[in-house]
Parts: C-alpha cells; sequence; structure tokens
C-alpha cells in the first residue's frame, strides 16, 4: 500500500512560515511529513519543530522517518491540543505555525481507513479512533431531518432531502455499513453526469461532522494565535469552502482593533489587533503544480503574521 503523499504549495508554505532558522516551529498535521520534512531542511541544528496528527498510522510512520532527527518531537493527539503540547515541551510561543487541513493521499487510498466512495470499506471516517460515533451510527440511527441538514451544511450538496429519504427508506430493511451500500443508493437517485461531485460532497459532509472539523479549527486558529510570537506567523491550507471561510473570518477577526457595533460614536470594547493578514486573496497552487499533482486542484493558502 502506498504511503505516498505528494506535499502541496510546499515552496509557498516554506516562504511564509520560516522567518528564524533557530526558531521553534508546529506543524499540526504531519501527515507522512512532507511539509515537516520541507521545515526541518530549512531549518539550523539547535531549531525545533513539533508535529502532530491524529491519524495513528500517520503518527506511527512519521516517527520512525525522523526517528533519527533530535530536532523534532512527534504526537498523536488533536491540533486543537497545541496548547496542551505547548506546555509539555516547554514552549511558551512558537515561530511558526502550520496546518495542511483534509485527510492525506495515504488515508484517501486505504480502504481499512474507509474515506472514500471509491473503496468499498466500513462506513466509519473517524480520524481519530476514539471518537464514539462514526459515520455508520449517524446514517442508521440520525432523522431523516437531521441527516438531511448535515449533508446540506456540511456538504453544500442541494439533493440533501432527496439522498436523506432514500437512506432512511433503505435503512428500515438493512443496516448501511459500508462505503459501497451508502454510494450504491445515492447512485439510484442521481445522474451520471453529478454522481461524483454528490458522493464527494455527501462524503465530505460526514467526515466534517464525524470529526467536528469545522468548530476545532476556528479553536485552533485562536490557540496559535495565542501562541505565536510577535512576528511568528501561521499558514494555513484548506481543500473547501467551508474551511477557507472559517480561516478567513477567524483571520480577519483577529486583525480587528475594535468589535464596537457601528452604531457606537466611540469604541467602548478592549479589542485589540493581533495579526497582520498576508494574503488578501488565498495564495492557489500553479497549473504547473496541479497537473503534477491533481490533490492540489482545491488548495488555498492563508497566511498571517502576530504584531
Ligand atoms: C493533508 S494531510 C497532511 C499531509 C502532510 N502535510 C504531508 O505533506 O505529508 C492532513 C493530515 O492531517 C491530519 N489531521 C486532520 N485533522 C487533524 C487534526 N484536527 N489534528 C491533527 N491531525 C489532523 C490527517 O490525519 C492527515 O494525516
Amino acid at each position: 500500500m502506498s504511503k505516498h503523499h505528494t506535499p502541496v504549495l510546499l515552496a509557498e508554505s516554506l516562504d511564509y512560515l520560516i522567518g528564524s532558522k533557530t526558531g521553534v516551529y508546529f506543524d499540526g498535521t504531519l501527515g507522512f511529513g512532507g511539509h515537516s520534512e520541507g521545515i526541518l531542511n530549512l531549518l539550523d541544528e539547535d531549531a525545533k519543530l513539533i508535529s502532530t496528527d491524529v491519524d495513528a498510522s500517520a503518527f506511527e510512520h512519521s516517527k520512525k522517518k525522523f526517528s533519527n532527527d533530535s530536532r523534532m518531537k512527534i504526537y498523536n493527539f488533536n491540533f486543537q491540543k497545541i496548547d496542551v503540547i505547548a506546555k509539555i515541551e516547554s514552549v511558551n510561543v512558537f515561530d511558526g505555525i502550520f496546518a495542511d487541513l483534509g485527510v492525506s493521499s495515504y488515508q484517501i487510498d486505504s480502504p481499512s481507513a474507509g474515506f472514500t466512495y471509491r473503496q468499498d470499506a466500513k462506513l466509519d471516517l473517524r480520524m481519530d479512533k476514539s471518537i464514539v460515533v462514526n459515520a455508520s451510527d449517524i446514517i442508521n440511527s440520525y432523522s431523516e431531518e437531521d441527516i438531511a441538514n448535515l449533508i446540506y451544511k456540511y456538504g453544500e450538496e442541494k439533493n440533501s432531502r432527496k439522498i436523506a429519504s432514500r437512506i432512511c427508506e433503505v435503512r428500515t430493511h438493512k443496516k448501511i455499513e459500508t462505503t459501497s451500500e451508502l454510494s450504491n443508493l445515492i447512485s439510484e437517485i442521481t445522474s451520471q453526469r453529478y454522481l461524483i461531485k454528490t458522493l464527494s460532497r455527501v462524503f465530505q459532509a460526514l467526515r466534517i461532522y464525524v470529526n467536528d472539523e469545522l468548530d476545532i479549527l476556528k479553536s485552533f486558529i485562536h490557540k496559535a494565535v495565542d501562541l505565536l510570537k510577535m512576528g511568528g506567523r501561521i499558514v494555513i491550507l484548506s481543500y473547501h469552502s467551508l474551511e477557507d471561510r472559517i480561516i478567513k473570518d477567524a483571520f480577519r477577526f483577529e486583525a480587528l482593533d475594535c468589535v464596537c457595533p457601528k452604531e457606537y460614536p466611540v469604541c467602548r470594547c478592549e479589542k485589540e489587533s493581533r495579526v497582520k493578514i498576508l494574503t488578501r486573496k488565498p495564495i492557489l497552487p500553479s497549473q504547473d503544480e496541479v497537473m503534477r499533482n491533481p490533490r492540489a486542484r482545491s488548495a488555498k493558502l492563508r497566511a498571517a503574521e502576530r504584531i
């Protein structure tokens, strides 16, 4: 099974991220170590990189891969625990904080991980296997309305009601337990032309919901800003509009120096601007990169600097 994952927007990420070659850096989405390796290649002997991944296979693989590099510390935690990790490592502030959201090519290509409609596997979609509720539990127990709302909100899928109704019809005869069972029932009610997009949206919606990805991302960004040193940078790569909107809004909020209602004649809030946004518009991969690595197609990079 190939664990190959080509890091997306690598040169651009490093350009924004690395200020000091002797600094302390955090990679919240280690995966199979593509970006972490790029970061280490630019750092001096006395620098430090702390990387984490919630996925156990990524953690095990990268622990071996980087075992000879004493600058690197690796965790199997959710990046939301950046504050806990900083405490364990006695780090007060980071020079740079990085995240490359979503799932790795390995997770997508590995049938046992159950992340894709392309392979038959248990309908699971948990990145962290200690999460109690998986995708199959949701599909088999939530109300039709809740399933429809979830598919609409997190997948932006217009046919969410029709899909939820079909799910509830099918599950009265038999529990829906595999990725193929879910894909098949969706394909029965979707035209061939839109099938791939619809399947992607439904699986994306379930993955985001099961892993609570959007709330975790929001809380990670604010904690990360707390933990950046002055002039330190946060760089995040996202792959769909819901994530990108959260990053854009969180950076904008952190950049504001007043949140008083417009009708107040003078500012009464205590809000201070904590970052300068470095990317007014997100940085996108070049055509050449997308040709070499189709997974880069939907990537957007946003960066901000602590002030
Ligand atoms: C796109 S891959 C990262 C690939 C990596 N940058 C590389 O080049 O090899 C995303 C990784 O982040 C992990 N991940 C996603 N959300 C996470 C979270 N909240 N906390 C920690 N890891 C997370 C996934 O398990 C996956 O391995």
